[in-house]
């Protein structure tokens, strides 16, 4: 079957057909950096890869990362299972707002390959919204503030000062560490960074991790983050999966933000993560 690339929406998403991901050459792992540099998020369906070969993919894009705070597997500290069960009902579930993973690292991870294996038959959807089309499209007086300025990153969920109340935690499928000060402290990104396969800007901030603009308190941030979070998540900059088995999602999370939805009480959903590191990002 010929290898055909598809756009899924006008900004956001690419699918990749008549790819078997088990077979990583040279033009196929070309092909995949090619996609994901243009299109942001990469969806391959029908793929049945084992938790090596999975590795093996997102190791085309970058090395594997060991996220912290968030349990492994426990025999693999590179994959994490996104999981919720189906008797966890009326709890948040991981990446349950917009964000983009782990902003509040020093270098946060540069992307991740997402495999689904069980899902609810309806709901569980993913939905990721291009940031570099969220800033081109910025309002003028919205970029003035933005383009120069550092934005403070918090690990809040895993913290003391910000962590959420207990009702508002993700589902306790996905160990989580929490109560660590050191995820209180203050990180600083620039809050448009440079995109290095393209050299286009990219908004980087995101409601889960970014507690201000560094020049400004919280309270005068905060009518401003909202404002760019309301520009930098329509639909027109987004795309939503809806997943199937065997699908294989992979994006850049410098120049993405994604939600996973919550809508499938009562039913089981699982996939596998993993995680792929550049430098860091900069201005
Ligand atoms: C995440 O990586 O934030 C979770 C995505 C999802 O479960 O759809």
């Amino acid at each position: 079957m010929a290898v055909v690339v598809e756009k899924l929406t006008g900004f956001t998403g690419a699918e990749i057909m008549g790819l078997d991901l088990r077979v990583l050459d040279a033009e196929v792992a070309g092909l995949l950096l090619e996609c994901l540099a243009l299109h942001h998020v990469v969806i391959v369906r029908d793929q049945q890869l084992t938790l090596d070969e999975q590795k093996a993919v997102t190791e085309v894009f970058g090395p594997l990362v060991t996220l912290p705070y968030v349990d492994p597997l426990p025999d693999d500290d590179q994959v994490i299972a996104v999981l919720k069960e189906a008797d966890e009902v009326d709890v948040g579930v991981f990446g349950g707002d917009w964000h983009s993973d782990f902003s509040f690292l020093a270098n946060p991870p540069a992307g991740s390959v997402l495999a689904a294996h069980e899902l609810p038959p309806y709901g569980g959807d993913t939905v990721w919204a291009n940031q570099v089309m969220a800033h081109r499209t910025l309002p003028q007086s919205l970029r003035e503030i933005v383009d120069d300025a550092d934005a403070v990153h918090v690990g809040k969920p895993y913290g003391v000062r910000w962590a959420p109340p207990v009702e508002e935690r993700s589902s306790a499928s996905i160990g989580m560490r929490r109560g660590d000060p050191d995820a209180d402290l203050d990180r600083l990104h620039p809050a448009v960074i440079t995109v290095p396969e393209s050299d286009e800007q990219a908004l980087f901030v995101n409601p889960i991790y970014t507690t201000r603009l560094a020049h400004l308190t919280e309270a005068e941030s905060a009518p401003i983050l909202a404002e760019l979070y309301q520009h930098a998540t329509r639909p027109d900059v987004s795309y939503r999966h809806r997943w199937r088995p065997g699908d294989v999602a992979i994006w850049n999370n410098r120049t993405t933000m994604h939600y996973a939805t919550n809508d499938y009480d009562g039913h089981r959903r699982l996939l596998y993560r993993t995680t792929f590191q550049r430098e860091p990002p900069t201005r």
